[in-house]
């Protein structure tokens, strides 16, 4: 099976460089016209130069691809507006969108200030939630589009002094799991990637033999999956140095206690409630409510 993007429009947003510069070339070399958006600032997300977006249209255009540049910050609400727009403008239509841009604030959450929580949580959920709602009614209304999350396994499990950070990433799984119930009669499909790259944003706290296994290219064709036309719907895909996991939130069978429970019948059961061996993922959270009837029903 090959997979291609002719006629198809994407934006990918952070895409100067990293994890965003390869999903960029790669939709590009598949057929896909790329708008790369990138603010260009440091690690942290201070500074800006559209110079990296820039570059990246260039790599795409010297392999005969079709690309265009955009300085836009995903946070801003206009910009990301703007990033959509100038899609649409230029080739006519938004199909793919990558949210892919992000920064870190890193500091154990006593040291952390709120304007560091804020500015992260801005990039990475607000960024994603401006790019995402700027294309969402174009996707709708033409009956096509594919959007994919980045998250990380510090939203998903935890990491020491990436409170901000792991906050804003498992928020995107959030967003995913409602606008995949809100997308789909549409054929609009959302879909998450855990990535694990070699990056600017990583080359400081993994050691050198990881890096060189984590190359970036490793990560890029499980997004290239998410957003194809045949993607799957509400998945995560942990992906990095050739390995690709399928991440759910799964809950366990559960057990009812009746009507009348107290502190210490919860504890006394806690085996029982946290006994994994039968555990399901759940579609939506209604689902959750069904099972919670069922199960009341029986007890
Ligand atoms: P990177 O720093 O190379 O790429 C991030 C890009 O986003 C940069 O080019 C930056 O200029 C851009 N950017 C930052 N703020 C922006 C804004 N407001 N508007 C537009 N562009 C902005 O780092 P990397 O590793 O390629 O990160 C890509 C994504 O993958 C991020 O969301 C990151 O959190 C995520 N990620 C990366 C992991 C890794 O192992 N490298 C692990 C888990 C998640």
């Amino acid at each position: 099976m090959s997979i291609r993007y002719d006629g198809k429009v994407a934006v990918v947003t952070g895409a100067g460089g990293g994890l965003g510069r390869c999903h960029a070339l790669e939709l590009a070399r598949r057929g896909a016209k790329v708008v790369v958006n990138d603010l260009g600032g440091a690690v942290d997300g201070s500074g800006g130069s559209s110079e990296a977006a820039l570059a990246v249209v260039d790599e795409i255009k010297k392999a005969g691809g079709e690309a265009m540049a955009n300085g836009s910050s995903v946070s801003d609400p206009a910009g990301a507006q703007k990033i959509i727009q100038d899609a649409v403008d230029a080739y006519g239509r938004i199909d793919i969108l990558i949210n892919n841009a992000g920064i870190l604030r890193d500091r154990t959450f006593k040291k952390m200030t709120l304007e560091d929580f804020r500015l992260v949580c801005d990039v990475h959920l607000m960024g994603s939630v401006n790019c995402t709602r700027a294309a969402w009614e174009t996707m709708i209304a033409q009956g096509y589009g594919r959007i994919v999350m980045t998250t990380s396994s510090s939203g998903l499990y935890g990491n020491f002094g990436q409170s901000n950070y792991g906050a804003a990433k498992l928020a995107l799984v959030g967003l995913m799991n409602t606008l995949k119930l809100e997308g789909a009669k549409y054929n609009v499909r959302v879909n998450t990637i855990a990535p694990v790259a070699a990056t600017r944003m990583t080359e400081d706290i993994m050691p050198k033999e990881a890096l060189e296994a984590l190359r970036p290219e490793l990560v890029t064709p499980a997004v290239l999956f998410l957003c194809s036309e045949d993607a799957p719907d509400g998945a995560i895909i942990e992906a990095g140095a050739g390995y690709y996991g399928r991440v759910q939130i799964v809950e366990s069978a559960g057990v009812h206690l009746g009507s009348s429970v107290s502190a210490e019948d919860v504890a006394d059961n806690w085996a029982k409630i946290s006994d994994m061996s039968e555990a399901k993922p759940h579609k939506s959270g209604g689902e959750v409510t069904l099972k919670i009837f069922g199960m009341s029903g029986e007890g």
